[in-house]
Formats: C-alpha cells, sequence, structure tokens
C-alpha cells in the first residue's frame, strides 16, 4: 500500500503588494527586486492570520480530496510565525474546521517545515496509527519581517497551503531525505520573547527576520541538489525520469542553480514566487495547489518535493501523483 496525496488547498491574503508598493517603504526598485529575486509582487495580511489562512486551506483540500473534516485523524500544521505560542495553531485549526477526532500539532523547521510534516504523516500512517492526515504550511512573515531593511522585506509574502494524504492503491511518496544543520542557525533567525523573570533576564533581542543573504544563497544552491539527488538514489530513480520539481520558492536565481548543479531541464522546475514571494512553509503547498487546480499534475506523474531554509533544514520527497 503506497501513502498518497489525494487532495490539495490554498488560501492567501486579499491585498497583493507590488514591488512599486514596495518602494513608498524602502529604497529600492522593481528592476532590483526582479532581476535578484524573480519577485514581481506578493500577498500581505490585512488581518488574515496563520489560522484562518490554514483553514481555509484545508476546507479547500478537503473537498479536492472529497473528504470531510471529521474524518481527519491528524492535523499537523507546519509554521514558524504562530499567533499564540499556546495554543498551537493546529489546535485551532481544527477547532475552526470541526476535526473533532484530530490529534493536532505544530511542528516549525521554517521553509522545509511542510515537507517535514509530509514526512512526519508519511510515517505516522506508515506505522499504522493514523489512516490519513491534513498537512498544511501556513505562515504570516509580514509580522516577521522588519520593513525598514531593504535587503529581507523584498522577499517575503504570507499564505497557505494543504494537502489530504492516505493510504492508496498504487503512487505515492516513493522515498525522502531531510537534514538539519544548527551550526549554521545564525545565517537566517528571529528572536522569539525575552527572558524576563524575577531570577533573570537577558539583553533586548530582535524579534525580526535576520539575514546573511548571500550564505543562505550559497547553501541552497550547494545543499539542496545534493539533497535531490539522494532522495533520488534512494528511490531508485535519476534526475531525467522526474516530470516536475517542486521546490521551495525562496529565489528565481537559487531555483536556476538548483537545475543547472543537477543538469535538468528547466521548463520542469515550475515558478510562482513571482507573484506570491517567499512564503517559507506555505511555498510548496501553494504551488502544489495551483499546478493540481490548472490541471498540470496528472496521474502516475513523478514529482521531486524540495524545501530548504533556516535552521539550516533541507529535504525532498520524491512521490508519485
Ligand atoms: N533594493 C535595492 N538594493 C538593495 C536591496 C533592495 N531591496 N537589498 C539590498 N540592496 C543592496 C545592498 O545594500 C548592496 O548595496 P551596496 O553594494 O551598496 O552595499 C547591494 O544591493 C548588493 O547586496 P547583496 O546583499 O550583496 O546582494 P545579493 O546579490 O546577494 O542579493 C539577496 C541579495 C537577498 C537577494 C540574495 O542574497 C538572496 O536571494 N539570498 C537568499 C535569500 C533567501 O532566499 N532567503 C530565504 C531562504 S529560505
Amino acid at each position: 500500500m503506497a501513502i498518497k496525496i489525494m487532495g490539495t488547498g490554498s488560501a492567501l491574503p486579499e491585498k497583493i503588494m507590488t514591488n512599486e508598493d514596495m518602494t513608498q517603504l524602502v529604497d529600492t526598485s522593481d528592476a532590483w527586486i526582479r532581476e535578484r529575486t524573480g519577485i514581481g509582487s506578493r500577498h500581505i495580511s490585512t488581518g488574515e492570520t496563520v489560522v484562518s489562512l490554514a483553514a481555509q486551506a484545508c476546507r479547500r483540500a478537503l473537498e479536492n480530496a472529497g473528504r470531510e473534516a471529521a474524518e481527519t485523524e491528524l492535523l499537523l500544521v507546519a509554521t514558524c510565525t504562530p499567533e499564540r505560542g499556546i495554543p498551537c495553531a493546529a489546535c485551532q485549526v481544527q477547532s475552526e474546521l470541526g476535526a473533532a477526532r484530530a490529534v493536532a500539532f505544530d511542528l516549525n523547521a521554517a521553509c522545509a517545515g511542510f515537507l517535514f510534516a509530509l514526512h512526519t504523516a508519511w510515517a505516522y500512517i506508515e506505522a499504522g496509527i493514523y489512516r490519513n492526515a491534513l498537512v498544511v504550511g501556513s505562515e504570516v512573515l509580514s509580522k516577521i519581517v522588519d520593513w525598514t531593511d531593504r535587503s529581507t522585506c523584498v522577499l517575503f509574502g504570507d499564505g497557505a497551503g494543504a494537502v489530504w494524504v492516505e493510504r492508496s492503491e498504487r503512487g505515492g511518496i516513493r522515498g525522502f531525505v531531510q537534514h538539519s544543520d544548527g551550526n549554521k542557525g545564525a545565517v537566517l533567525q528571529c528572536d522569539s520573547r525575552e527572558l524576563h523573570n524575577p531570577f533573570a533576564s537577558v539583553p533586548s533581542q530582535t524579534p525580526y527576520i535576520q539575514m546573511d543573504g548571500r550564505e543562505v544563497f550559497a547553501f541552497a544552491v550547494r545543499q539542496v541538489p545534493a539533497c535531490i539527488q539522494e532522495a533520488l538514489e534512494q528511490a531508485q530513480m535519476t534526475v531525467q525520469d522526474v516530470d516536475l520539481y517542486v521546490l521551495h520558492q525562496a529565489n528565481k536565481r537559487i531555483i536556476e542553480g538548483i537545475y543547472k548543479r543537477l543538469g535538468a531541464e528547466p521548463e520542469k522546475f515550475p515558478i510562482n514566487l513571482d507573484r506570491v514571494g517567499n512564503m517559507s512553509s506555505a511555498a510548496i503547498p501553494v504551488l502544489l495547489d495551483e499546478l493540481n487546480r490548472e490541471g498540470k499534475l496528472k496521474e502516475g506523474m513523478l514529482l521531486v518535493l524540495s524545501g530548504f531554509g533556516a535552521g539550516l533544514t533541507y529535504g525532498a520527497c520524491v512521490l508519485e501523483w
């Protein structure tokens, strides 16, 4: 028996912010942003939350899979921007959906979060603990972006994507790999609440994204192709066997670097970051949903999903649609 994605859904905030709008806030230009990143616009929350976006994406994934919320046994939300420390976003989504039976919890592996959550769902289902899962990536990154820092604020967007996963007769996940490198954590980070109690306090922290863009770029272009190769070997497949590479949408130049290193055809690498920016854990499921609804994912197609980002974390998954 295989474990397969049977439905997809996504949700984006209504407000679209163009590069031109960005020039009102920081010293930048549409040309600079497009040339260095490929991004043209992104959706920014004017009140939509990680939970409301996730719940909407889940409703659409359930409808697409022909399933009811009440059937959900496992609900995983990958996010690094939850509204609350407690309760977790997944429990709030469970309540909004009425998925009373589901076991719900969050998982944070930044831009690799959705992929790590998908692999977690696979492990639970493979072990026979649950029969199905809703796996979600949801982010409101606009609240942790420093809107005075032109080197980061132009990169990110808000949104959510979800998939319904269950056992299937054929197709599904054929192999996956995951990696973490905590020693490189400082190249992309965002502080949380400060320690402030009767016995201790820590110096003021910076609750905004701080990034060494060049280091992140070099990491992605070097590690992601190697990681994809590793997952393909596990699935006993080659680069040429793959029909589509659904990669984390961080930067068009990173994606170019990856297909060049792999020796793969550029047209196998769909891109939507020009319209949505980098949505961290939401990037892969939103792109999957777009491809699915456009009818570009045919049964039997071979896909590689790959996520990478803060942690550092990175991984790849090979699956048959
Ligand atoms: N508009 C105009 N100029 C900008 C700018 C902006 N939005 N952001 C930075 N610059 C300037 C810098 O200040 C610098 O100016 P200087 O030469 O006068 O000092 C110049 O552009 C070059 O900056 P640099 O950081 O060297 O540019 P870069 O070519 O490395 O591109 C990134 C910057 C962020 C686009 C690139 O490093 C990148 O994409 N890294 C990966 C980031 C990422 O994807 N992170 C998430 C991973 S999940």
